[in-house]
């Protein structure tokens, strides 16, 4: 089988789907060549993740994905949502097939998106570095 039964049922019955209305971080990214878009919603107090919401406009993997990712980065530190590769949130889905690895870079990158959202919002100083290789620039411009 080619995904794995999380994969389904992270694809089937996601968690975290829809928006927060008064977001303290939004990030969104997308993939120049699938076309897939993924938004991130963070509510965040004294540092603490108390609620994502994704929405994703794309592929199977890249639903899983953010599902996956959003269920990792809840009630979590701010600084451990920046440390959350694709690989964990991949190895957590037990695993994506290698031309749908891209997808779980998405929910990598619109994490990190709406955390520098977050901290520019706020004034907070960061290390450019952190953002340095963020992907896909035909997309956030
Ligand atoms: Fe592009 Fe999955 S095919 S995110």
């Amino acid at each position: 089988m080619l995904y794995s039964e999380k994969v389904m049922d992270h694809f089937m019955n996601p968690r975290n789907v829809g928006t927060i209305e008064d977001a303290d971080g939004i990030g969104e990214v997308g993939n120049a060549k699938c076309g897939d878009i993924m938004k991130i919603y963070l509510k965040i107090e004294d540092e603490i993740i108390q609620d994502v919401k994704f929405e994703t406009f794309g592929c199977g993997s890249a639903i899983a994905s953010s599902s996956m990712a959003t269920e990792m980065i809840a009630g979590q530190p701010v600084s451990k949502a920046l440390e959350l590769t694709n690989k964990a949130v991949a190895e957590a889905l037990d695993g994506l097939p290698a031309h749908k690895m891209h997808c779980s870079v998405l929910a990598e990158e619109a994490i990190k998106a709406a955390v520098k959202d977050y901290y520019d919002k706020n004034g907070i100083a960061y290390d450019p570095a952190i953002f340095a290789n963020m992907g896909c620039e035909d997309c956030h411009g």
